[in-house]
């Protein structure tokens, strides 16, 4: 028998938003984070380039939203822009505040870079490794709050509702609400055994799925967990075709998922093909800096055409000592797999990178279900439309982190929405030591290989319907086997990676135009009399 663990808020992700949001209510709520490998193992570790925000005198907050909208493809929600452009400045103090050391020039004051699409210089970094300078700072702040609890190796299986338990493993709580949030079943990697976790406010920060890709740059980790879980749980998605390919991964055997930040444009790097041709020029006025839709899809072609496995980014033109100052991190990489940037291009591709859709969110982070709050890369709030703007997600994790705390708040001091529910343990059923462990990963392998070759960077009706087809095949395998097995992490995360993967499809098999993140051969235009509107999908109530 295990007894549920009981708080006020839980929070499912420990990257800038679950971690920021955490230290927002610290002191005010009793507070659980839940992560599944360990603190600092997330998505925002891994960011280069920075934190974009309106900081110099020669910059202006139109020039930041417009920058955004540009990118957004007319996608965006005016609202939302405006409220995270004008938090810029505030968030960034905040993140000082909590120690995050970022980089300054002699006279003290933040050195901004330039990325993609932005027409100032307004991202805030710590070398290039700005991810990683957050999630210490604020891991750090954590550690020393003793009213935070954290969970470290314990993975989210599914949100607790009363519909869910009416339905699935734990069932039995007779009156309990259909469309309030009651908490999370989690496994507790190491115990082995599944934890109900009972909380009248559950906060998802579970950050990307580029895992269900490929070639990526993100972790091992990103695989879609709090979409997934929202998605079975009833609450609505959006805008999942606009999946963001970063147009400079690092191609080599060695280093599958290394990003080159666009910040190497930034400072002056060139993208070139493999006979030393600049051909961004023929694509767009912006260059090398044009956005990052146009930049991949300018890859795609040219390695179409040419045949080559991959273009180069050449820095060769600036001074070396430069580099290695200002690109620890990748400087110091290449040259351990025998590139040397001073003096050769650096070969790149494309990779998924970014989920611009997820769970449907309100300015507060507010889901379609009733105490169900979604922050950071897996929600969608409005901000990104079809396509964003480099260096706006760390702004948006620390900002919607804030007005979350603010709903968050507001909620509890109403008191729980319903009476008190016992949270039954997980009911495992018939379960079953899995036979053959091994189909997991041929499963994981099926779905990263036919998102990559139908569901890719240019698509058609006919790859969309070929890849709907296989996925459907699989999450029926994969549904069985989550019945029939004893759970494990693989098993849970290829459920959500194929349920994402399902999302992406169904939203691209929706969406008759091209726009922003999202280009089909069978539609080439952008139609804005049909199509200026989010993609909202639903699950059907017993799908
Ligand atoms: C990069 O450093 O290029 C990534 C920045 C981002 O994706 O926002």
């Amino acid at each position: 028998m295990t007894h549920s663990v009981n708080f006020d808020v839980l929070i499912v992700g420990s990257g800038v938003a679950g971690m920021s949001l955490a230290l927002n209510l610290a002191g005010r709520a009793s507070v659980a984070i839940v992560t599944k490998r360990s603190l600092c193992d997330t998505n925002t570790r891994h960011a280069q380039g920075g934190i974009a925000a309106v900081l110099d005198p020669a910059d202006s907050f139109d020039a930041h939203k417009a920058d955004t909208l540009v990118a957004g493809a007319g996608l965006c929600a005016q609202e939302v822009v405006e409220l995270v452009v004008a938090a810029g400045p505030a968030a960034i103090e905040k993140l000082v505040d909590r120690g995050v050391a970022l980089d300054r020039g002699s006279s003290g004051s933040l050195e901004l870079t330039r990325e993609g699409g932005h027409s100032a210089r307004r991202i805030a970094h710590a070398h290039d490794l700005t991810g990683a300078a957050i999630q210490e700072a604020l891991a750090q702040q954590i550690r020393d709050h003793a009213d935070i609890e954290v969970f470290e190796d314990h993975l989210a299986i599914d949100l607790i509702t009363g519909a869910r338990l009416a339905r699935g493993r734990g069932r039995g709580v007779a009156g309990s609400p259909d469309d309030a949030v009651l908490g999370a079943y989690v496994l507790d990697v190491k115990g082995n055994r599944v934890v109900p976790f009972a909380a009248p406010i559950v906060v998802l920060a579970t950050g990307g799925a580029g895992k269900v890709y490929r070639y990526t740059t993100n972790p091992d980790i990103a695989t879609g967990d709090g979409v997934a879980m929202a998605w079975r749980a009833g609450a609505r998605v959006s805008n999942m075709e606009f999946f963001q390919f970063h147009p400079t991964c690092l191609y080599h055997p060695k280093e599958k998922s290394f990003l080159i930040s666009e910040a190497c444009r930034g400072e002056g790097g060139i993208l070139r093909t493999a006979s030393g041709q600049a051909f961004m020029p023929s694509y767009h006025a912006l260059k090398d800096l044009a956005p990052r839709d146009i930049v991949a899809r300018a890859i795609d072609n040219e390695l179409k055409r040419s045949g080559d496995e991959c273009v180069f980014l050449d820095m060769t033109h600036l001074p070396g000592d430069f580099l290695a100052e200002r690109f620890p991190n990748i400087y110091g990489t290449c040259k351990e797999l025998g590139i040397d940037l001073r003096s050769e291009p650096i070969p790149v591709v494309p990779a998924a990178h970014y989920m611009c859709g997820g769970v449907q969110v309100d300015t507060e982070g507010q889901t379609s279900i009733r105490g169900l709050l979604a922050i950071g890369e897996c929600t969608c709030t409005g901000l990104h439309g079809a396509n964003r703007l480099a260096s706006n997600s760390l702004l948006e994790g620390v900002v919607y982190a804030d007005r979350a705390a603010r709903r968050v708040i507001a909620l509890l001091a109403q008191g729980p929405a319903e009476p008190h529910f016992e949270v039954p343990d997980w009911d495992t059923g018939d379960a079953r030591n899995p036979d053959e462990a091994v189909v997991i990963h041929h499963s994981w392998e099926e779905i990263r290989s036919l998102m990559s070759n139908y569901v890719g960077i240019v698509r058609t009706n006919r790859r969309l319907q070929r890849a709907k087809r296989r996925l459907e095949l699989l999450y029926n395998e994969i549904r069985e086997d989550y019945w029939r097995f004893y759970l494990s992490p693989d098993l849970i995360e290829l459920r959500n990676i194929c349920m994402v993967a399902r999302l992406v499809v169904d939203c691209a098999l929706v969406r008759q135009e091209s726009r922003g993140l999202h280009y089909s051969t069978d539609y080439p235009e952008t139609d804005d009399a049909n199509w200026r509107h989010d993609t909202v999908m639903r699950r059907p109530r017993f799908e």
